[in-house]
């Protein structure tokens, strides 16, 4: 079979995967209205190419928190790769080593970090925190992770309780069941109790709850999931480094805008001070010219990495990451962009309605 682009892994992932692992992949909350969303605002977008500019020599390359990737395309945090290729998240880390482009790793992996960073020594990661509400908990995971050469750390925002994903409440999903939750376990723990209960997420954090996080790191700290030019402003005075506009892949709140529609406020809210980047519905080449086009440093990829993972591990990732790159390039060539730095607004238009 021949897997010319992301939307072919969907369909051979689906073919390869129990259904419960399929559903809770592909999920979104209660109605999927914002999942099908993040697609559907991608293609409305229309371009506007620019030609005769010499694209002999295209240049991917950008930088994020000031570390060099090969493209402006990362993985973003998701949870439990065991599920999809049996040392799940260490092909994760393989594959955006030898893509040469970042990778953020859930709290909800399935491997310990530090066999995550001995899997691939030399890749660019973050860290993904879902707080907990032990206090401790959160400062051993987050020094472990800045010891180990996680260079942010990502705080996920939007989900102060799990969204409704109804497809896993008829599957009977028990992830607790069947998941090693390694990161979470103390030290002594880890390596002896089989199965880990699954840590609730702290629903109490708040914004002055980010200054104790700022005194316990190094690392810069990145909000995920951002959707409004409100909690952009408030980021930026809290004095964080980077915002993900992210609707956790239309997973938690259903009925928000799509992550792309979301983006413009928030980057003329943060106007330059920090570095925003997008997650949700890419699944082209074009996608990410649009996304940097309306302002984003980078984006972030989750579904199809996991549809990678389950068709080949590691050499399905890279495939993934391969194909999504070539896209890109593709994309800047057409419409007359030699380096990142020449992706503008004046790229894109959007329908009349
Ligand atoms: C996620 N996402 C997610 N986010 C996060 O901060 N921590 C996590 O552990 C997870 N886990 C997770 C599991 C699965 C199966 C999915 C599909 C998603 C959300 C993820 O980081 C991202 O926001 C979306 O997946 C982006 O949308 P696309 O690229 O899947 O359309
Ligand atoms: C999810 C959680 C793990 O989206 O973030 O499934």
């Amino acid at each position: 079979m021949s897997l010319v682009c992301l939307a072919d892994f969907r369909a051979h992932a689906q073919e390869l995967l129990c259904k419960s692992t399929w559903d809770f992949i592909d999920g979104g909350a209660d109605d999927s209205v914002t999942r099908d969303e993040n697609i559907a605002a991608f293609k409305r977008i229309r371009l506007r190419p620019r030609f005769l500019r010499d694209v002999s020599e295209v240049d991917t390359r950008t930088t994020i928190q000031g570390q060099e990737i090969s493209a402006p395309i990362c993985i973003a945090p998701t949870g439990f790769h065991c599920l999809t290729w049996p040392d799940g998240e260490m092909s994760t880390a393989r594959a955006a080593q030898t893509a040469d482009i970042c990778y953020v790793t859930s709290t909800y992996a399935s491997c310990t970090l530090e066999d995550i960073v001995s899997a691939a020594p030399r890749g660019l990661r973050w860290f993904q925190l879902y707080a907990q509400p032990d206090r401790l908990l959160n400062k051993q995971l987050i020094q472990r992770a800045e010891s180990l050469g996680y260079k942010a750390l990502v705080i996920t925002v939007d989900v102060p309780v799990p969204g409704n994903r109804r497809r896993d409440v008829r599957n009977n999903l028990d992830l607790k069941a069947n998941l090693l939750l390694k990161d979470l376990r103390s030290p002594k723990e880890r390596y002896s109790t089989p199965h880990l209960q699954m840590t609730p997420i702290d629903p109490s954090m708040c914004w002055n709850d980010l200054s104790w996080f700022q005194s316990i790191t190094q690392l810069p700290i990145i909000l995920k999931g951002i959707l409004t030019k409100e909690d952009a402003e408030l980021a930026v005075r809290h004095n964080v480094q980077g915002i993900i506009v992210s609707n956790h892949g239309g997973r938690q709140l259903d009925g928000v805008a799509a992550s792309i529609d979301a983006l413009t406020e928030v980057v003329s809210a943060v106007a330059g001070k920090v570095e925003v980047y997008l997650d949700g519905g890419i699944r082209t080449g074009n996608d990410v010219l649009k996304a940097l086009a309306l302002g984003a440093k980078c984006v972030f990829v989750g579904r199809p990495i996991l549809w990678g993972l389950a068709y080949k591990g590691e050499h399905g990732v890279q495939k993934v990451l391969n194909i999504l790159k070539k896209e890109f390039h593709t994309s800047m060539s057409l419409t007359g962009c030699r380096s990142v730095a020449e992706i503008n607004r004046n790229l894109v238009q959007f329908p009349r309605l």
